[in-house]
């Protein structure tokens, strides 16, 4: 059956193969993104998600079977927790009664590996409590300390992403609502965003040493949209709630074999 989805970061890498598998399969898809898509916004800013709202709901008639957030930045700035935080659950709070609408509504966010690297718990607190104006001062604040500090606000909000989807999951408006919600979190996929890192030997070996990937290495981004386009599909009916971190084995190789503890 036809479906009809909305994509977030649908110009490029991840949400880009995402909309191009979906297409593929018969669906339809409403891309997302600053340029070069069905809807053009700014998700970092609050008129830009506005819009990005109002003219999903125009294109889709109000009925929206599937979201899918990929859109996001790894810049060490306060900016990438607006992106990335806010720019999902904005939209997602946003499109939700169009979301209702389906007989087998499903929403999956990007989240990352970097959710399990060192992050601000202040900030973390801040992104769940949905205080943009202190996490945006918290994070300006770290970028002012410098580009270690500032990549915080990556790993930050990658953090509050996964703590939110599990903490929405159950909440009467979606699994009360039959809609399963998820992330994923990719190791190092081959997109512009990890192109220049890759260039170079020593970004290699710094990238492998923080996600090592026993299984295939590096993945292309359709890797990833696979699992995207499985966990939005009428198939799953019981998986919500669940960070799947899809990453050759990083999160493995990282954590070990006891994380129940
Ligand atoms: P990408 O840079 O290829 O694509 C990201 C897309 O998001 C771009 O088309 C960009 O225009 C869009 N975007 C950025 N800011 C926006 C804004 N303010 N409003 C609307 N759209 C905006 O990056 P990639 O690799 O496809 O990343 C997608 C997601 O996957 C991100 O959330 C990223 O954090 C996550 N991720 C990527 C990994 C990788 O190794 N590439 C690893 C783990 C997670």
């Amino acid at each position: 059956m036809t479906r009809t989805y909305v994509v977030t970061g649908s110009a490029s890498g991840i949400g880009k193969a995402t909309s191009e598998l979906l297409r593929e399969r018969g669906h339809r898809v409403i891309g997302v993104d600053l340029r070069n898509a069905d809807v053009e916004a700014d998700l970092s800013t609050t008129p830009g998600r506005e819009r990005a709202v109002a003219d999903v709901l125009t294109a889709s008639d109000s009925k929206i079977d599937g979201i899918i957030a990929a859109a996001g930045i790894a810049a060490p700035k306060a900016l990438t927790v607006a992106v990335n935080f806010f720019g999902v659950t904005a939209l997602l709070d946003g499109l939700a009664g169009a979301l209702a609408q389906s007989d087998s509504p499903r929403m999956a966010v990007v989240s990352s590996m970097a959710s399990l690297q060192e992050n601000s718990a202040e900030l973390v607190d801040a992104l769940l409590a949905g205080d943009e104006d202190l996490a945006l001062k918290i994070g300006t604040a770290l970028e002012a300390e410098g580009s270690e500090a500032g990549f915080l606000n990556y790993t930050s909000s990658k953090r509050a992403l996964s703590r939110w989807v599990r903490r929405e999951s159950i909440a009467p408006r979606y699994a009360g609502t039959g809609i399963p919600v998820n992330a994923v979190a990719p190791g190092t996929v081959l997109t512009p965003m990890t192109r220049d890192l890759l260039v170079s030997e020593e970004g290699r070996t710094m990238v492998d040493a923080a996600v090592p990937m026993p299984l295939n290495g590096h993945s292309d981004p359709v890797v990833i949209a696979r699992l995207l386009v499985w966990l939005t599909s009428e198939e799953n009916t019981h998986v919500t709630g669940q960070t799947i971190y899809i990453d050759g084995g990083a999160d493995a190789a990282l954590r070990g074999d006891d994380i129940w503890n």
